[in-house]
C-alpha cells in the first residue's frame, strides 16, 4: 500500500532580530511546516538563532535564502522599510509570502504585491497580528451581535517607553496593530483620517501620534501611539449605545470587560420637569460581565493560518487588500502629519 506523504511546508525566514525569534519559537511547535532556514546581516543574531534551531542553515543574502529551492515560503520580518523589496523579490521567485507589519510603506507597492500575487498564485499575508488574537476576535463578535447596540465612538491606546526605531515613525511602528483592529471592529473603510504628532527625542522622527479615523454613521476611532510615556497600555475602548468594552491586551486572563453602562437623553416638554434640566438624562450603572475566553498566543495562529492558507489555496483573513487598507490609512494620516492634523480623505 502507498501512503501519500503530507510535504511539510518549509519556511525561510529573513530577519532574525527581536521579533524574528518569536517566529522561530513558533514553527516549532507546527506539524506541516518547519523553519528551515533564515537570513540576516547580523552575524550575532545568526548564531543566536542557530544556537535556538541547530537544524537551520544560514544565509547571509536575503537572495541566496530566497533562490533556496527547498524554501517554500518566506517570512520577511526586517525593518518596514525593506518589507516591499524583500517581499516583491520572494514573489517574483515562487514563494509564498508573510511579511510583518506594515506591508508596505505606500498603497502603490501594496497593490504590486498583490497584483504580484495573483500573477504568481502564491500566498501574500500580513502579520496583522491582532486580528489573530483571540480577546480580538472575541470584541468583534461582542460587536456583530450588537451586544454593544450602535457603535459610537472607539479609542485605542498603545503607549511606553518604546524602542525609537531609524526607518519609521512611532505612528508606522504601533499604528499598524490599532489600525488594523480598528478595520476589523467597524469592517468598513474610514472616510478621512487625521493625524497630529511631535518629535521629542529625535528630531524628524514622530514620537507620539495622534490619530484620528473617521467612518460613516459618525462613527469615530482614536488612536494614541507613543514611545514616550511612562505605562504601557495596550487598550482598546468601544463605547456603544447600549453598552460599552475594554479589551485590555496587558491583563493575563480576563481582557475583556462589558460595561452595562450608559446614559439616555429624554427629551420632555417643558411642563414635564419639575426641576428644569435634571431629568433629562438618565444614567445606567450596570453590571461588569467578563467573557470566558479560549487563549492561545497570536503568532502561532497566524502561523498556522499561513501554513493552512499554502496547504489548501485559501484566501489569508490579513491578505494584501487588508494590508493595503492599513496601508491606505498610515499613508493619509502621514500626509496629515506633514500638514498639521488637516483631514485627508481616504
Ligand atoms: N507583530 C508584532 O507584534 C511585531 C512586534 C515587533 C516588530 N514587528 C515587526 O517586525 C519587523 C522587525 O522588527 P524587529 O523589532 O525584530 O527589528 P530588529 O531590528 O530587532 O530586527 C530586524 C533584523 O532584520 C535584519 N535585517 C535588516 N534588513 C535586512 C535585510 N535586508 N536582509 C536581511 N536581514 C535584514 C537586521 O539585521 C535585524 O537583525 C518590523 O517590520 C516590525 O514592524 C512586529
Amino acid at each position: 500500500m502507498v501512503f501519500k506523504m503530507e510535504k511539510i511546508i518549509n519556511i525561510g525566514l529573513i530577519g532574525c532580530g527581536t521579533w524574528g525569534r518569536n517566529y522561530i519559537r513558533n514553527f516549532e511547535h507546527l506539524d506541516d511546516a518547519k523553519m528551515y532556514a533564515c537570513c540576516d546581516f547580523s552575524e550575532k543574531n545568526l548564531q543566536h538563532s542557530k544556537r535556538v534551531l541547530s537544524s537551520l542553515k544560514i544565509y547571509q543574502s536575503p537572495e541566496d535564502l530566497i533562490a533556496d529551492p527547498e524554501v517554500d515560503a518566506v517570512i520577511v520580518a526586517t525593518p518596514a522599510v525593506s518589507h516591499f523589496e524583500l517581499a516583491k523579490k520572494c514573489l517574483n521567485n515562487g514563494k509564498h509570502v508573510l511579511v510583518e507589519k506594515p506591508l508596505t510603506l505606500t498603497s502603490k507597492e501594496s497593490v504590486t504585491l498583490m497584483e504580484l500575487a495573483k500573477k504568481q498564485g502564491k500566498v501574500l499575508m500580513v502579520g496583522h497580528i491582532m486580528e489573530f488574537n483571540p480577546a480580538v476576535v472575541k470584541l468583534k463578535e461582542i460587536i456583530d451581535s450588537k451586544e454593544l447596540g450602535n457603535i459610537y465612538y472607539l479609542y485605542l491606546n498603545r503607549t511606553n517607553l518604546g524602542r525609537i526605531r531609524e526607518d519609521v515613525n512611532v505612528m508606522w511602528d504601533l499604528a499598524p496593530h490599532d489600525v488594523s483592529i480598528v478595520n476589523y471592529l467597524i469592517g468598513q473603510e474610514p472616510k478621512r483620517v487625521s493625524a497630529k504628532g511631535e518629535s521629542y527625542i529625535v528630531e524628524g522622527t514622530e514620537d507620539v501620534v495622534f490619530l484620528l479615523m473617521e467612518f460613516e454613521n459618525n462613527i469615530l476611532a482614536s488612536i494614541h501611539v507613543s514611545w514616550l510615556d511612562p505605562c504601557k497600555l495596550r487598550r482598546t475602548t468601544v463605547i456603544g449605545d447600549k453598552k460599552m468594552a475594554v479589551f485590555d491586551d496587558m491583563e493575563n486572563v480576563d481582557k475583556i470587560r462589558i460595561y452595562d453602562r450608559g446614559i439616555t437623553y429624554n427629551p420632555k416638554t417643558e411642563r414635564e420637569f419639575e426641576d428644569f434640566g435634571s431629568f433629562q438624562l438618565s444614567y445606567k450603572y450596570g453590571d461588569i460581565l467578563v467573557p470566558q475566553l479560549q487563549l492561545s498566543e497570536p503568532l502561532k495562529n497566524q502561523c498556522t493560518h499561513f501554513v493552512e492558507c499554502i496547504k489548501t489555496g485559501s484566501k489569508p483573513r490579513t491578505d494584501g487588500e487588508n494590508g493595503l487598507r492599513a496601508v491606505k490609512v498610515l499613508e493619509a494620516a502621514q500626509k496629515s502629519l506633514k500638514n498639521d492634523g488637516a483631514f485627508v480623505d481616504i
